[in-house]
């Protein structure tokens, strides 16, 4: 077992503020590194790349970083690198046959589930501690900048999307809302290779990306002579071409949902995976309540919660082995210490997610560029908070027309 020192660089919260800035997030260089040896079944990673994505920003703004448990908080969830130490239990007889391939030096990539987060031990650290069954290995030869997103939380939020779509494939069509994202892009792809006909829609800007993942359109929803739902509308309805199958929502709009019956088919899925956004809990509780006879949208409505686990990370390290996905796209790589560059970048609105590579000359790792995220970086984290853990609450309670998938 490979000597861990007991302290560590990791970058810590040390005041609330979604977008993070200089005075808000702090690199340390002798925080503590975790336990050594592992107990339970949890093992001991060496981290290479961790991913921010939307969820970390929030909660980066919310999740009180005074908190007495919560000292020196840790932020973000995704993570790729080495297995350094396997706590006593990992051998297991009651452990899988792919658990029980991970082994000191098997190169592991996953995300974390929110309440290690709570607890404020995130990934943009040296080193972390996890359980053994929710990490997947590296597929063989494959970017470990890249695994930290595509088995991360957007890769396993799109295994969700998928499911929940039930058949996508051949002679279907999907419209991909946020198909430059970090899910998007991942659902393109698995949309593509499924042999469904992809509708993105993204700023112009990222129109060639999207393309080259496969897209076989791209309506450009900065438009200013024309809105979303009209784009759509004329695409589908106009020509007798038939609707849309799915409609996918990886940004978050009413409006999209409201005017659905005008693009997608009857007996077709409007699938999201942002709830309410700005709107508050409302929209949700209308959208998957309230009856046609009063005003609903006749559409099934589908509001999907991810809890992060490592059988769906190798179901979607499954789908890079196949090559239906491979692309996790990256703007750029910034080195650790350069954390409150990307803050800048946040701040500048161009931004999607990140990555740090803790390995001493590690990098920050930008993947394209977005406007959801600083216009949800605008709006109050702590309202976003609440609403989405009281949504996470009545789905679970109701499970009316919605999915919570617990891996
Ligand atoms: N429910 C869950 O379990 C779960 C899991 C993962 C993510 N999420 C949520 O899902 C959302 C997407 O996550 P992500 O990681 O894909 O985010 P992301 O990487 O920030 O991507 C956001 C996408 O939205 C597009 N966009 C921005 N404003 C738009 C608008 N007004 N109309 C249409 N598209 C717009 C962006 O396009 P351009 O960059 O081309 O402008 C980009 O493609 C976030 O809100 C996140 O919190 C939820």
């Amino acid at each position: 077992m490979a000597a861990i020192p007991p302290t560590m660089k990791a970058w810590t919260v040390v005041k609330n503020s979604n977008p993070p800035t200089a005075s808000s997030l702090r690199l340390r260089t002798d925080a503590p590194s975790p336990t050594s040896p592992p107990t339970g079944t949890n093992i001991i990673v060496k981290v290479a790349y961790a991913a921010l994505n939307p969820v970390d920003l929030h909660l980066m703004g919310v999740v009180p970083a005074w908190l007495p448990f919560r000292k020196h908080p840790i932020p973000a969830m995704d993570f790729s690198g080495e297995v350094v130490a396997l706590g006593p239990g990992t051998a297991s007889s009651e452990a899988s046959e792919e658990e029980k391939a991970i082994k000191i030096g098997t190169k592991v990539c996953g995300a974390l589930s929110v309440s290690p987060i709570f607890w404020g031990s995130g990934t943009l650290a040296e080193y972390i501690s996890v359980p053994k069954d929710l990490v997947a290995r590296v597929p063989e030869g494959y970017p470990m900048e890249a695994a930290a997103g595509m088995m991360g939380i957007a890769g396993q939020t799109v295994t969700l999307m998928v499911r929940e779509a039930g058949g996508l494939g051949e002679g279907k069509t999907v419209v991909i809302n946020g198909a430059s994202g970090g899910t998007g892009t991942v659902l393109t792809q698995i949309a593509k290779a499924k042999g469904a006909k992809v509708v993105a829609v993204c700023s112009g800007r990222n129109e060639k990306m999207v393309k080259g993942l496969g897209a076989d359109e791209v309506v450009d929803y900065t438009r200013a002579d024309k809105k979303l739902e009209d784009v759509l509308a004329e695409r589908f309805g106009g020509d007798g071409k038939g609707k849309a199958d799915f409609v996918f929502d990886c940004a978050g709009s009413q409006e999209l949902y409201s005017h659905s019956p005008r693009y997608l088919r009857e007996g077709g899925k409007f699938i999201t995976i942002v709830g309410g956004r700005s709107q508050g809990i409302v929209p949700w509780l209308r959208n998957g309540l309230r009856p046609v006879a009063i005003g609903g949208t006749p559409r099934p409505f589908s509001l999907l919660g991810l809890t992060p686990a490592g059988d769906t990370a190798r179901e979607v390290a499954g789908w890079v082995e196949k090559g239906w996905v491979r692309e996790a796209p990256i703007d750029q790589v910034y080195e650790m210490g350069d954390a409150l560059k990307v803050s800048l970048v946040i701040r500048n609105g161009a931004f999607v997610s990140v990555s740090v590579n803790a390995n001493g000359c590690g990098g920050l790792r930008r993947t394209r560029s977005s406007r959801a995220s600083t216009q949800r970086g605008r709006l109050s984290s702590r309202w976003l908070l609440v609403e989405r853990m009281v949504v996470c609450v009545m789905q679970s309670v109701l499970s009316v027309s919605s999915r919570v998938y617990d891996g």
